[in-house]
């Protein structure tokens, strides 16, 4: 094969827009992948078959109970392979959570169980307050209003809350670990016929009987495990043979839910929030979800195919409570769902390898699940502050002098921006950090000129490493023989990618970790290669990561690869993206003394990804229904950790017309991550290239962005420790609204009370939001005043395309800074705006959270995190301040102590001047005679009457605007407005 130029790549990905389709026949569907169609045929037979019965059940004999209680284990044996050993272990964590393992007991191999290990951020503590009681057939563990029950026959495990099941597994009986067996001997053996499915199971042992009778040599397992050996020892796909050494050894559950309607999470799929169905009848999609980090070339904008990144966790809510699952197995896995009732949900989950090792969370609320999963798998990063700017992203900009040039452009539009961006063309035949010199002769003068203002440069490494003796990277990767192996695990694997033939580093080897990060030091190290031609000023893309090998089995990496520690890759893929932005993260975090906060966009994550850096959602086209589904799929990435996510601006495949451009960076500055991105073959499209009026809307927008960078940096960093995602759909801040459950265009950042409804269709001039409760709205722009119902409510309101729906709900007080510049470092000591949006009782409430943004000097108390209130009585309005820092002692809920504030704060010394340079309180009752800092003199103010909020009606609401209050973000304060 020839090495791919960039002429052939680029025709094979360039495309007419309009004609682009997925490569549906690159990736598997179910029925293409053995475990899946194995797992649903068993799901088909239970469903056919009138009393089906699970043939495991648990060995009473062997159960045993720590003295402290809190693990429970036991052998578990299929009636059918009485031979086979398994052992089921069950632990009560302290916060509630129960973990449940199931393990093949001295099999022939050992299934890969590290999955958690990577995910998890410690050993979970366990509770030390459980009571068993255990019966004939059952026995249960007993913690607060919440109860274990493993029954024994068949085997069943079951959340109980107030005696009501939450989760059940196995209830439906789909529960199979295929055991590891020698293929010769299983061929010849013969196996004592297993006893019917059970007792009165007339359909399943009439079919035994009725095919024994015809074939007398029948399988006698077949009613459960099929009549062939469906693809056990070997596997095509395409032109790919999978050798599968280890034979079959899938993972099959049936998780139900018999109280929750809707289920939401297993991200990465372009599809809605709440989760369509994929089996019972008329299901939405014919295929399961898929969890299988890939490379989908211009996929779907609705599908359940895999994409990027996987996050096997799922909510699954009702009005009365939500209850989550944590599945921690790294292999390819299905998911399967279906609502017997509009009250309850069934999930089946179909795993390639690996052990059972599922976390049950409890709830009973979004937040406690969110604080559960938190508790495993670490809360999200506090990012760097100016990676909540905007970011300019192109494939390419394609020398430093093109880098300067479009820096120089945004200055001149007066365009705030924080980040540029290089794609893969400035390294050298894309060996990463090896500059093209000839293009990008002075990478650190180019990346110093922008850091002048304040900026960052954000670099792109790809997992592969051109195999050539000259790139560092690759050779002293190959010398310490940490590079993923052939199948047969001698051998370098080599593959195919944009740096032509090429191989990639073994993450799970330990050994490659010190290494990997040294290739980061901006000094000369004496170990080896270094980035010297770099600056701290840089930070990193990793793309490619699923892994993506063009020439490789649905564009990725042979499942029959050799990792560290001899495991397939089967058993490790969709952890794999993981390990190579995990490690970049800490490269570039430790590549000062002291350690800086990274930034890290990645392709691909997985459950603890979160911890580390950002996402994007890929190469999404330039389509409304891309664009709306992005919106969605953000939402989910969200609720299951990846907070820091955002999509393409702009859509990364094809030229978007003025109106879709525009309304893609609406939707851009209400994502976390804000970044504009291009195929190479897209027209530039700059936002300073735009005509007149689009120009300036879309300048707009990016300086709104920066007027609320206090909003998000607070959102940010309250989900670093409440886990509690930085945008919130409707089920999370209203989980006892029915009507807002399917809701998922429309959202709230953070606790902030802004509400966005993003506009994703063409022509739009208006729109209806959804407002769920008995409060007022106010238009962010215009003070309108709107108000919702007890029961929820539809308003209508303008859409023009200057226009994005954008509320504050009534009670909350948003603090801003009303003068963006050129890049937000630059507006570190500018002063604040609060807006108080008066609740219809007359209340408010915000908070503002500030550090230096870089260091990890807020670890050590070096912060400032104000409260600002907002009370009515006697026809007097108190607006008042107060250092939380000081007063609160907190935890993060993954049990990171929240350094106390320091009286001797640095940062707050920094900002020490800082003033609040105006105030506006909207929906107050009328007039005020009298507005003053307390003990003070009277204010300069001026009042525009209106609606109030605690009237009635609709319409502009009396606006008071307090202008240079006088009074400092750092200081305590309460001005008094006498009405
Ligand atoms: C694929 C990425 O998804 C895209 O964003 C990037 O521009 C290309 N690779 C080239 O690096």
């Amino acid at each position: 094969m020839q090495p791919w130029t960039l002429v052939g790549v680029l025709s094979l990905l360039l495309a007419v827009p309009d004609a682009l389709a997925v490569k549906s026949h690159d990736f598997k569907t179910c029925s293409q992948a053995g475990f899946c169609r194995r797992g649903r045929a068993l799901s088909a037979r239970a469903a056919e078959t009138k009393a089906w019965k699970s043939p495991y059940s648990v060995d009473v004999s062997s159960i045993a109970i720590t003295p402290d209680k809190a693990v429970f284990t036991a052998g578990v044996h299929s009636s059918l392979y009485p031979d086979i050993h398994f052992g089921l272990e069950l632990r009560v964590h302290e916060d509630g959570v129960v973990r449940v393992r199931l393990d093949e007991v001295n099999g022939l191999r050992k299934r890969y169980d590290e999955a958690a290990s990577w995910a998890l951020i410690a050993e979970p503590k366990i509770s030390q307050d459980i009571t068993w009681t255990a019966g004939k057939k059952d026995i249960r563990a007993k913690y607060g209003n919440n109860e274990v029950v493993v029954a024994f026959e068949p085997l069943t495990v079951s959340l109980l809350r107030g005696g009501k099941p939450q989760v059940v597994l196995n209830g439906r009986g789909l529960l199979h670990m295929e055991h590891f067996r020698n293929k010769k001997v299983e061929e010849t053996k013969t196996e004592e016929a297993a006893p019917a499915p059970e007792e009165g199971a007339e359909d399943a042992a009439e079919q035994v009987v009725l095919q024994a009778e015809a074939e007398p040599e029948v399988n006698p397992r077949a009613w459960f495990e099929g009549e062939t050996e469906d693809d056990w020892w070997e596997e095509r796909f395409s032109t790919w043979t999978d050798s599968k050494p280890k034979g079959p050894e899938s993972l099959s559950i049936d998780i139900s839910f018999p109280s929750h309607g809707t289920i939401y999470g297993i991200p990465q799929h372009a599809t809605r929030l709440a989760l369509p169905t994929t089996a019972g009848d008329s299901p939405t999609f014919t295929d399961p979800y898929r969890l299988y980090n890939a490379d989908v070339f211009e996929y779907l904008a609705s599908s359940p195919m895999s994409l990027y990144g996987s996050i096997p966790v799922l909510h699954a809510h009702s009005a009365d409570s939500t209850v989550g699952i944590f599945h921690a197995v790294g292999s390819e896995t299905w998911i399967d769902v279906s609502h017997a009732s509009d009250k309850s949900t069934e999930t089946h989950w179909i795993s390639e390898s690996g052990i059972l090792d599922l976390f049950l969370m409890p709830g009973p609320t979004p937040a406690d699940i969110f604080a559960q999963y938190s508790r495993l798998t670490g809360t999200p990063v506090l990012p760097p502050h100016w990676s909540l700017g905007y970011h300019q992203c192109r494939w390419n900009y394609i020398s430093s002098e093109d880098i300067r040039t479009v820096q120089k452009r945004f200055d001149e539009e007066d365009m705030p921006v924080d980040v540029f961006w290089l794609d893969i063309e400035y390294a050298d035949e894309h060996k990463y950090f090896m500059w093209d010199e000839k293009n990008f002769p002075d990478p650190v003068e180019m990346t110093n000129d922008v850091a002048a203002n304040g900026r960052k440069m954000v670099v792109i490494v790809d997992p592969h490493l051109k195999r050539t003796s000259n790139y560092p990277a690759f050779q002293e990767a190959s010398d310490r023989k940490v590079l993923v192996k052939q199948p047969n695990g001698e051998g370098e694997y080599e593959g195919w990618c944009w740096s032509g033939s090429s191989s990639w580093i073994d993450f799970f080897d330990p050994n490659s970790w010190d290494w990997w990060k040294g290739l980061f030091k901006t000094t000369a190290l004496k170990s080896g290669w270094s980035w010297t031609s770099s600056t701290t000023d840089i930070h990193i893309w990793n793309d490619m990561n699923e892994p993506s090998v063009f020439n490789g089995p649905e564009i990725s990496m042979p499942r029959d690869n050799i990792h560290y520690g001899g495991w397939e890759h089967r058993d490790v893929h969709n952890i794999n993206g993981m390990l190579f932005s995990n490690l970049s993260s800490k490269a570039v975090q430790e590549r000062t003394d002291p350690p800086q906060r990274p930034f890290v966009l990645t392709r691909s994550f997985f459950a603890g990804s979160q911890r580390f850096g950002a996402m994007w959602t890929g190469d999404n086209l330039g389509t409304w229904e891309h664009m709306a589904v992005g919106v969605q799929m953000v939402l989910a990435n969200g609720i299951a950790g990846m907070s820091f996510a955002g999509s393409d601006v702009g859509g990364f495949f094809g030229n978007p017309e003025p109106e879709m451009l525009i309304r893609w960076y609406q939707v851009g500055i209400f994502n976390p991550f804000l970044r504009a991105h291009a195929h190479i073959d897209t027209k530039r499209r700059e936002p300073f290239l735009l005509e007149q009026p689009y120009k300036g809307i879309v300048k707009d927008l990016l300086r709104l962005r920066y007027t609320m960078l206090p909003v998000w940096y607070t959102a940010f960093r309250e989900t670093s420790v409440t886990g509690v995602p930085v945008l919130r759909p409707h089920y999370v801040v209203f989980p006892k609204d029915p009507k807002g459950f399917a809701v998922d265009d429309q959202y709230f950042i953070g606790a902030s009370g802004i509400l966005v409804k993003p506009i994703t269709t063409k022509g739009a001039t208006e729109t209806t939001v959804y407002l769920a409760e008995d409060e007022v709205y106010y238009d962010y722009f215009s003070h309108h005043v709107y108000r919702g119902a007890a029961k929820g409510k539809e308003i209508s309101v303008k859409a023009e395309l200057h226009q994005v729906p954008v509320f504050v709900r009534g009670g909350s007080i948003v603090p801003t800074r009303e003068r963006p510049r050129r890049s937000s470092p630059l507006m570190k000591l500018d002063p604040f705006t609060l807006r108080v949006a008066l609740s219809k009782a007359g209340s408010a409430r915000g908070e503002l959270y500030l550090d230096d943004g870089v260091t990890y000097s807020h670890e050590k108390g070096q912060f400032v995190w104000r409260e600002f209130t907002a009370q009515t009585a006697k026809k007097t309005v108190r607006i008042t301040t107060k250092d939380l820092g000081a007063e609160k002692k907190e935890e993060a809920v993954d049990g990171v102590a929240l350094a106390s504030y320091n009286p001797t704060n640095v940062y707050a010394e920094t900002i020490k001047d800082v003033r609040v340079e105006k105030i506006v309180v909207e929906g107050l009752s009328g007039k005020p005679a009298s507005v003053k800092v307390e003990g003070g003199k009277e204010l300069v103010w001026e009042y525009a009457p209106g609606i109030a909020a605690g009237g009635k009606g609709e319409g502009v609401a009396g606006v008071l605007t307090i202008k240079d209050p006088k009074v400092l973000v750092v200081k305590d304060w309460t001005i008094v407005i006498q009405l």
